[in-house]
């Protein structure tokens, strides 16, 4: 029985879609409320069980690395001051996990962004997590998939409908449930960022995946695919050739808050659900007739 121990964050996109504001801050940066949406994803991949992380960083992304680190300056303020409810988040921060970073020279796409990290990962399976995919779940999404994992021993990637237009923002698989009603879909192919009439089904690729390491092999071969890049999706697809490929309809809302919208929505209902700000921030929202 295989077990999947590492996972990899690909955070090493420009963040466009949120400029100015991403101009010198990493999206992965960002904050839903007061916690960074890549500290939402390695707290994820701990509850999920995993040991060790990898980020993918980029020029201009070393806030990351310094938001897992030690911060001996803030410390010791917050000490003096007596701060000590602070002082144990910061602490928590940095002895959270040991995080290992490779750098992509080129934004060439997130097929080859996973591949930088094939030395590190070796001959074992993997998670991958975007963190943009914040996702809020009753049982941690990359945790459901790690028992569908147990079960099934092949790569897994998340998914959730989409309807409408919108389906051409995402990989989208082609494929049916294993059993009437189930979560799990056995996937026959994927084509990434199809235009609306030409999308195989609903099911939208969401930033989770779990992947055999065969997957490194096959994005050494990749060539540009939508959009120009290297796309993950063409990798997993020449997977299909040897292997099963699973499509996991996780529990959970996802929000991609590497959009403004989705920020938006993210920042809403995780305040809601805030034990210090929720009563207060509902009143405010109530006030406002809309
Ligand atoms: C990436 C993947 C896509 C997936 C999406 C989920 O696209 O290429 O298959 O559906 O993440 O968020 P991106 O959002 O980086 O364009």
């Amino acid at each position: 029985m295989k077990k999947v121990r590492k996972v990899v964050f690909p955070a090493a996109g420009f963040g466009t879609r949120f400029l100015p504001a991403t101009k010198v801050i990493p999206k992965e940066m960002l904050a839903v409320v007061d916690k960074p949406i890549i500290q939402y994803g390695v707290e994820e991949a701990l509850a999920a069980g995993c040991e060790q992380i990898i980020v993918i960083t980029a020029h201009g992304k070393s806030a990351i690395e310094d938001h897992f680190d030690i911060s001996h300056e803030l410390e010791t303020a917050l000490e003096k001051r007596g701060k000590f409810e602070l002082l144990e988040l910061s602490r928590r921060i940095s002895s959270m996990v040991d995080i290992s970073y490779v750098r992509q020279k080129d934004a060439k796409g997130l097929g080859h962004a996973v591949l930088m990290a094939k030395d590190l990962v070796g001959d074992e399976p993997f998670a991958v997590i975007l963190p943009d995919d914040v996702i809020d779940a009753p049982v941690p999404c990359l945790k459901q998939m790690m028992s569908v994992f147990e079960r099934v021993q092949s790569s897994i990637l998340a998914t959730h409908k989409v309807e409408g237009p919108a389906i051409s923002s995402y990989g989208v698989l082609d494929g049916d449930p294993i059993e009437p009603g189930s979560r799990i879909i056995d996937v026959r192919g994927m084509v990434e960022k199809p235009k609306m009439e030409e999308a195989p089904s609903k099911n939208a690729i969401i930033g989770r995946y779990i992947l055999t390491p065969t997957i490194f092999e096959l994005l050494e071969k990749i060539t540009p695919g939508a959009g120009g890049e290297l796309q993950l999706t063409d990798g997993i697809k020449g997977l299909l050739a040897t292997e099963k490929v699973y499509g996991y309809n996780f529990e959970g809302t996802r929000y991609d808050a590497g959009d403004k919208f989705g920020m938006l929505t993210a920042t809403v209902d995780f305040a809601l659900k805030r034990e210090d700000l929720g009563p207060r921030f509902r009143e405010y929202l109530k006030g406002l007739k809309l």
